[in-house]
């Protein structure tokens, strides 16, 4: 069988460019979930709650994977990510509680469920780095730059992202070094690139049940 192995920097640029051209896609209408097509602190107060939840879960596979990692700059990262996600999640409950609402009093819908028990199961590191770092927050920065340059959306919910937006943009291009560094092997790449796949599949239908969610009502 002829070998599918390329070069792991050739792979990481392959998959960078799957996730930007993701990202424009979503340009033509952008979901409830950048805030931007919002009009009511109801619907702002549902997003909130929903990014909420997105920062607690993180935090916990981070915590769940940490044992499983042997490179010693990927547990690193993810032991500083942990931190970092408590942060956003503080600054959030922040305009929650301002808004008179409830951090926690929020129920997922399945597309969310569904992504964050994905990202979960996965094992091998590389799959893990580009399934959740490059494509998850690669996704979720990408359109909180979006909210940042959007008139619409009113400063008091810019602020907090504003300091999400500096902590995620310094890890740059980790993710992107990480698949380069490690990819290295056919099972590897290949593993990379599903985990991807799956990634974004699943944002999608995420960012569609939000839409349904906080846009039409709809409740599971
Ligand atoms: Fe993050
Ligand atoms: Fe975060």
């Amino acid at each position: 069988m002829a070998t599918t192995l390329i070069p792991p920097q050739a792979l990481a640029d392959e998959l960078v460019a799957r996730v930007q051209a993701f990202c424009r896609s979503l340009d033509a209408q952008l979901p409830a979930y950048s805030y931007v097509p919002l009009t009511t602190d109801a619907q702002r107060l549902i997003v909130l709650q929903s990014r909420y939840w997105n920062e607690l879960r993180a935090a916990e596979i981070f915590g769940r994977w940490l044992k499983g990692f042997d490179d010693l700059e990927v547990k690193l990262h993810f032991m500083d990510a942990i931190g970092e996600e408590a942060r956003h999640s503080r600054l959030l409950a922040d305009r929650i509680r301002a808004l008179g609402g409830d951090p926690l009093d929020y129920l997922p819908p399945p597309g969310q469920i569904a992504m964050f028990n994905a990202f979960e199961a996965l094992e091998d590191p590389v799959e893990r780095v580009a399934a959740f770092s490059l494509a998850g927050e690669g996704v979720a920065d990408y359109l909180i730059g979006k909210m940042l340059d959007a008139p619409g959306v009113p400063e008091w919910l810019k602020a907090p992202y504003r300091a999400i937006h500096a902590e995620e943009q310094g890890h740059g291009s980790y993710p992107a070094e990480v698949i380069a560094r490690l990819a290295t092997t056919e099972e590897r790449q290949r593993r990379a690139r599903r985990a991807v796949a799956m990634s974004l599949v699943l944002r999608r239908r995420y960012f569609d049940d939000l839409d349904d969610m906080v846009l039409r009502g709809v409740r599971w």
